[in-house]
């Protein structure tokens, strides 16, 4: 069992007041706070250790380049991929499925082939998809939720037709919290030869995640939602894709030879890795995976559910909020509005900031599942590995207090 008050110590901005309150920071959906460890390895970074990587002979730059590199096998083995090889760095999962829409889709569908997809997906894994409508005309083909919110895999499977090359969907919603048993999908993929990305954007802070048990082709996560550092992420590549794939950005690194008439790539993840990488962020990641895994994956899942529990409990009782998604299934986001519509969500975030609680409000990045909802906006309340039952219950006075503004 996790002790949480332990672990809040590492985290120095929960020590914070805001306006006087304690701060009870529940916008994690959006980004995590970090702890010393990470801020740690950032300072340490620049101060001590830094230099380019991949480029020089001297001292420094072979110790970036050893510290920068290792976190490939770190990745490697918090998302159980086969090959060190399968993991390319990327600024995060936006850069990650912009890379398998450019690398991989642009020239492995054509023309009326379907992409499936969630209506509950964040922007990041829809509108790399609409630039391939538009420009080589493919089809988006939506899955919507069930009433109570959850995404069903069998609805997901029912939807394939003849057309559907590629199957691009979120393991958990950023706004319905809703968890998506992604294997079922990219297995039953798998044997109809349709290729699976997966965005784990919100997944892997909160469950322990296997690339190969899902049978995944693609799999994005973002660093800074995971207590590392901003501008770090990961593309994991199942290798038996990596000969459908060209170069996405061009530049130093990538390449093997670059003449005046010819030019030929280095191998992939290098390939994918052009320019100076970020890499004090990424080595800021490593240390935020040391820092989950010396927690352990499965006890921090153990935590949240039984605080997503208590939540549950704490929040469904405020009866004049209407909640999306509700599903048994889900994680640590709870989306909801007052019901009709008497505070907009902007107002509710404004004023339960007052109290030191914060909240996202707005259309969060998936505006296709806001319009499926008949919503423009939502205040959205999402938790980590440090809040605690003080947190959820400082939220339900705030919202409680927000009410009676307007009763
Ligand atoms: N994708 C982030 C969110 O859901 C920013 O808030």
């Amino acid at each position: 069992m996790l002790d949480i008050d332990k672990i809040r110590k590492d985290f120095p901005i929960l020590e914070k007041k805001i306006r006087g309150k304690p701060l009870c920071y529940l916008d994690n959906g959006a980004s995590a706070q970090k702890p010393q460890v990470v801020i740690e390895a950032v300072k340490n970074g620049y101060e001590d250790e830094y230099a380019n990587v991949h480029r020089g002979l001297h001292f420094l730059s072979n110790l970036a380049t050893e510290k920068f590199e290792a976190v490939r096998g770190k990745i490697q083995s918090f998302l159980g991929a086969k090959s060190e090889n399968e993991i390319i760095f990327t600024s995060g999962s936006t850069e990650g499925i912009n890379l398998v829409a450019y690398a991989w889709a642009q020239y492995n569908l054509k023309k009326n082939d379907e992409i499936l997809l969630s209506i509950a997906e964040h922007h990041s894994n829809i509108v790399p998809w609409h630039f391939l409508r538009e420009k080589i005309g493919v089809n988006l083909k939506w899955v919507e939720p069930q009433e109570d919110g959850s995404i069903s895999a069998d609805d997901v499977i029912n939807s394939i037709s003849d057309n559907t090359k590629l199957i691009a969907i979120t393991q958990m919603s950023n706004v319905l919290g809703s968890i998506v048993d992604v294997k079922k999908i990219c297995t039953s993929a798998q044997k109809k030869q349709i290729t699976t990305l997966v965005d784990g954007s919100q997944s892997v802070v909160h469950m322990p995640v296997n690339v190969s048990e899902i049978c995944c082709d693609f799999f994005v996560f973002t660093g800074h939602k995971l207590y590392g550092p901003s501008a770090s992420g990961a593309l994991y590549i199942n290798q038996t894709r990596f000969d459908e794939m060209q170069p996405f950005i061009g530049g130093g690194s990538m390449i093997n030879y670059v003449g005046k008439e010819s030019i030929t790539y280095n191998r992939i993840p290098h390939k994918f890795e052009a320019g100076t990488p970020a890499i004090i962020p990424i080595i800021g990641l490593g240390a935020a995976i040391d820092f989950i895994k010396s927690l352990g994956h499965k006890n921090i899942t153990e935590h949240e559910s039984k605080l997503v529990n208590y939540a549950k409990e704490s929040l469904y009782d405020l009866d004049f909020l209407d909640f999306q998604g509700k599903a048994i299934n889900k994680g640590g986001i709870f989306s909801f509005t007052m019901k009709e519509n008497k505070l907009h969500a902007h107002d509710i975030a404004t004023i339960v900031d007052q109290k030191g609680v914060a909240v996202r409000a707005g259309h969060h990045c998936a505006q296709p599942l806001l319009d499926h909802l008949g919503l423009n906006a939502t205040c959205r309340a999402s938790l980590a590995l440090y809040n605690n039952e003080e947190d959820i219950d400082q939220l339900v006075d705030a919202l409680k207090f927000a009410f009676t503004l307007i009763d």
